[in-house]
């Protein structure tokens, strides 16, 4: 029996589905709950960019896990969220969603949806994670800024056939809840290999921002922390976190 989704709480506007399923989940709101907004105010995206969310443009969601965890190990439960997007995402033929580390969802090398994992934590341990979902079903692409325009897509811009919200929202919850029961087995490894059949970066040469300083070089798999693994020409490998990438091309 599936508890993911059981309790799904849907508003016409909020500023953001993860502030509310903060308050939620200080609450007491149990694992599996879910945050659905028609329109976000003030949604926000990482690097506290600010995420396009208008009315009626996309799958602004939230849901909410109490994994027993230390605040260390959500670099994997990132790249958890993201396979399970991905695949939510395939079973739309045409829609070959690829992962751009860390969280990046892309279609034809270009952005369909993002991921914004946040936690609160307790003394180093976590004490629940809500995993934020923003989906480009039907945005109007030309709201985005100008220099975005170019590397954003939609689900209808993408999959010209009938397309229900409601489907795509129904899919994420039952990949999530399932990717999410793998990982806590502690079957890391599965995730990792799905990871890589997906990869958008994987083998390829990569420029990495690092504390302000540019570091390139090829991605060549992920570390047991769940971060990336930079080659350097000098032969040096790197572990990334917390940085945006360019995909070079070669
Ligand atoms: C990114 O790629 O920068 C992450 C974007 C995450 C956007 C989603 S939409 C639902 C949830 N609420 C937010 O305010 N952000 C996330």
């Amino acid at each position: 029996m599936s508890n993911f989704g059981r309790k799904i709480y849907r508003y016409k506007s909020l500023n953001s589905t993860n502030d509310t399923a903060f308050s939620l989940a200080d609450k007491g709101a149990a694992e599996g709950t879910v945050i659905l907004a028609e329109e976000q105010k003030k949604g926000r995206g990482k690097w506290k960019r600010r995420w396009i969310s208008p009315p009626g443009g996309g799958i602004w969601m939230s849901i909410i896990i109490r994994p027993k965890l230390s605040s260390l190990e959500l670099g994997r439960l990132t790249l958890m969220a993201a396979v399970a997007v991905v695949k939510a995402l395939r079973n739309y033929p045409g829609l070959k969603a690829m992962i751009k580390w860390p969280n990046d969802i892309l279609v034809r090398g270009k952005k369909i949806a993002g991921i914004l994992i946040e936690m609160k934590e307790k003394k180093g341990k976590v004490e629940y994670v809500v995993i934020g979902v923003g989906i480009n079903t039907a945005c109007d692409l030309d709201q985005f800024p100008e220099e975005l325009k170019n590397c954003v897509t939609s689900v209808r811009k993408e999959f010209t056939h009938r397309f229900l919200d409601e489907k795509l929202i129904k899919e994420i919850i039952k990949q999530i809840e399932y990717y999410y029961s793998v990982f806590k087995k502690e079957s890391f490894s599965l995730i990792e290999e799905e990871w890589n059949c997906y990869s958008a970066v994987l083998g390829k040469y990569i420029e990495a921002s690092v504390s302000g300083k540019k570091i390139s070089g090829r991605a060549v798999g992920l570390s047991d922390r769940g971060y990336l693994l930079l080659r350097r020409d000098t032969g040096i490998i790197d572990e990334i976190f917390g940085s945006d990438i360019r995909i070079e091309m070669e």
